[in-house]
């Protein structure tokens, strides 16, 4: 068995609407292993987003830990959370998220720019390296509205990398694309998985999308309601 990179341990969490406590996750135990691919599925509602918040340290479970890299995510201080974010885990989201005045070359190089650990010249080169990899060598001063959507896409893949975090994580990135830029999408993230060891959870409504995971968890009303191991 590989490590454990990821270990979600009976969280909890309620949203408070006025004074009334709304449950979104209501006991959720998942353990990820270094290098799996893992997806979450289960209606609308049901935690998905929640969970991956809570991963990326964007808000706190009431009960639970969340031990990320061996590190309790819920006694971070706000700025190791920030670290955390920019250098250990690679959001990529529905609506790709990209800053809209940037170039794609400039969107990729920007955490690198906030990381602060490479010099300008390998910033570049590293920037370069990454657009190739998702395929838009071509493309690098185009901004975002110049691009397609599977496109920007893959700018936010490429700026997900840039300080190559062990772990991705994606909230139906597959969802505002036509099913075959999905499934390349999705092609390119399981490319990423399984050369370059990323661990990967992401969030689909779509089974076929599902398919590229080593295992499926389903959520329903806030709790773990089946799980399953798919066979290569
Ligand atoms: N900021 C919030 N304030 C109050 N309630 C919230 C908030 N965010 C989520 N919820 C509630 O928590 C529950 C889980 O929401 P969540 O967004 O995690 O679902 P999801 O599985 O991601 O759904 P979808 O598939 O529609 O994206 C829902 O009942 C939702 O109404
Ligand atoms: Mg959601």
């Amino acid at each position: 068995m590989p490590p454990t990179i990821i270990q979600v341990d009976n969280v909890h969490k309620s949203y408070l609407m006025g004074k009334e406590a709304v449950p979104a996750l209501r006991g959720v135990t998942i353990t990820v292993s270094d290098g799996e691919m893992l997806c979450l599925m289960g209606p609308s509602g049901s935690g998905k987003t929640t969970l991956l918040n809570l991963l990326g340290g964007l808000d706190e479970p009431g009960r639970g830990h969340i031990i990320i890299d061996g590190e309790n995510v819920v006694s971070m201080k706000e700025e190791q959370v920030a670290r955390l974010r920019l250098e250990r885990l690679g959001f990529i989201f529905q609506t790709f998220n990209l800053l809209n005045n940037f170039t794609a070359f400039e969107n990729v190089e920007a955490p690198m720019v906030l990381a602060g650990r490479l010099r300008r010249k390998e910033r570049k080169t590293r920037t370069t390296t990454l657009l190739e990899q998702v395929g838009l060598a071509d493309r690098m001063d185009h901004y975002p509205s110049e691009l397609s959507g599977g496109q920007q896409q893959r700018v936010a893949i490429a700026r997900a990398l840039a300080n190559d975090p062990p772990i991705i994580i994606g909230d139906e990135i597959t969802g505002d694309l036509d099913s075959e830029t999905g499934f390349e999408v999705m092609r390119l993230i399981r490319q990423l998985n399984q050369e370059q060891g990323k661990t990967v959870i992401f969030v689909t409504h779509d089974p076929r999308m599902a398919e590229f995971a080593d295992r499926i968890i389903y959520l329903l009303d806030g709790v773990i309601h089946k799980e399953v191991v798919r066979e290569e």
